[in-house]
């Protein structure tokens, strides 16, 4: 049954100064700076989330866990936690970032990839065969490199460690390709300066043994090393894990239409073979510009509104929202499947504009969550340093732009954290 909120307008809350860390460190710490993964949590909010909302050995779950901001600040914390997200990519990422490895053994295998460059003949690589696409991408002289040192990390026996370089390598694919660095969008640059993948590799799997090192000795130091920490490549709306079983959810769900999350990493995603079909794969995401079309399944009025008005304006986008929050009710309904009863959902959220139309997520979010029998506790509205989010959407595509233009409009300058507990 539909339930409407009472009194909600998020617009009227403050700027809350605690939440927004003007003051964060540039570089990040732990396993955090691994690889680049587009609207990931801001490390020190997560922190202080599990350090006001949970306690120590309490099981954190996160339904969207992208690259693992959340796993990697739960393990540090001592909590134990589960993570899920529905890209192969995020969940290589997660895997390596949370399995910190001693660094002796991790800096011998370094060395051991580094040596076998000495090795590499163009002629026995040139012609590997992987898929199209790479072929778009990269020079022949660079997918060579790749291949050769593609196969020599898969000849590495110890998983933990294969997926640490798996990782290293996905990360530099972008910048050894002809995709323009700077966007997040397919987009050739044709005067691009391309990276070269030995140089690239050895340059970036050095910066990450040190990230390595700190994780893993400030993990022994204070006997978290064995914390229980998993990721699970799964559907938000429907994942294994048991129900009652968790203490607080800190997550945050991807944007409507913005991010592309299945085209953003092809270049992995060709390379490591979990995709032949893009177009296939985009399908699963929430969010996605190329979601099925579905009616609005929505128990917020909220919703329907939006939906309707933006009907009037693109029929195509209103379907793309009505998608969206329909997904997102699913996801309302498995959070409270999984959490014990006056257990957190934490909710980081941000609203945005599209076609003139405001498409408040945050309070579509937080009817849903009040329909589901949780209680908002608290809303927190926070500032967005630009630099983890662009703030740009155009409003011909209503995707992310970093470019000012005519058709361009700021969204997400601000967003929400929504506190609901399971009553
Ligand atoms: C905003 S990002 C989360 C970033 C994360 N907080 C971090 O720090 O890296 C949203 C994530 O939702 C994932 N996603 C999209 N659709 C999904 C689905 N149906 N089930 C699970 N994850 C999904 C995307 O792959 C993406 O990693």
């Amino acid at each position: 049954m539909k339930k409407q909120l009472d009194n909600i307008s998020f617009e009227d809350i403050l700027v809350d100064s605690d939440w927004c860390f003007k003051n964060a460190r540039s570089v990040e710490q732990w396993t955090h700076g691994y690889h680049r993964y587009p609207a990931k949590f801001l490390p020190n909010l997560v922190k202080k989330l599990i350090e006001e909302y949970t306690k120590e050995d309490d099981l954190i779950a996160d339904l969207f866990a992208g690259c693992g901001t959340t796993l990697v600040e739960a393990k540090i914390h001592g909590r134990k936690s589960i993570g899920v997200d529905i890209n192969p990519v995020a969940e290589l990422i997660t895997k390596a970032k949370i399995n910190p490895i001693s660094p002796d053994k991790l800096e011998e295998w370094y060395n051991l990839i580094i040596s076998s460059f000495d090795e590499f003949k163009i002629e026995d690589y040139r012609d590997s065969n992987v898929h199209e696409r790479i072929d778009y991408w990269f020079t022949s002289e660079n997918k060579a490199k790749i291949a050769f040192l593609y196969s020599k990390i898969l000849a590495v026996r110890d998983g933990t460690i294969k997926d640490f370089l798996l990782v290293s390598l996905s990360h530099i694919l972008k910048n050894c390709s002809r995709w323009l660095q700077s966007s997040t969008k397919p987009q050739i640059d044709p005067n691009k300066k391309i990276s070269d993948p030995f140089a690239a590799f050895r340059l970036h799997t050095k910066q990450m043994l040190k990230k390595n090192t700190e994780f893993y000795s400030q993990l022994s130091k204070d006997r978290h090393l064995r914390t229980k920490c998993e990721i699970k490549l799964e559907d938000a709306r429907r994942t294994s894990i048991k129900p009652n079983s968790v203490s607080a959810i800190i997550t945050s769900p991807p944007y409507v239409t913005s991010y592309e999350y299945a085209d953003i990493h092809q270049l992995t995603a060709y390379w490591y073979e979990y995709i032949k079909d893009l177009a296939k794969f985009r399908k699963n995401f929430i969010g996605t510009f190329y979601s099925l079309n579905q009616e609005l399944g929505c128990d917020s009025v909220l919703a329907s509104d939006i939906v309707n008005t933006l009907s009037s304006k693109d029929k195509r986008t209103a379907k793309e929202v009505a998608n969206y929050f329909k997904d997102m009710n699913e996801v309302g309904n498995e959070m409270h499947r999984i959490l014990k009863k006056d257990g957190y959902a934490c909710l980081v959220i941000g609203n945005t504009t599209i076609k003139d139309v405001k498409i408040k997520s945050a309070e579509v979010f937080a009817e849903i969550l009040n329909s589901l029998d949780f209680k908002i506790v608290k809303t927190i509205k926070r500032s967005i340093p630009n630099k983890l989010i662009p703030t740009i959407r155009d409003q011909n595509t209503g995707r992310f732009s970093k470019l000012e233009s005519n058709n361009s409009k700021l969204v997400y300058p601000e967003e929400y954290i929504l506190i609901a507990k399971k009553v």
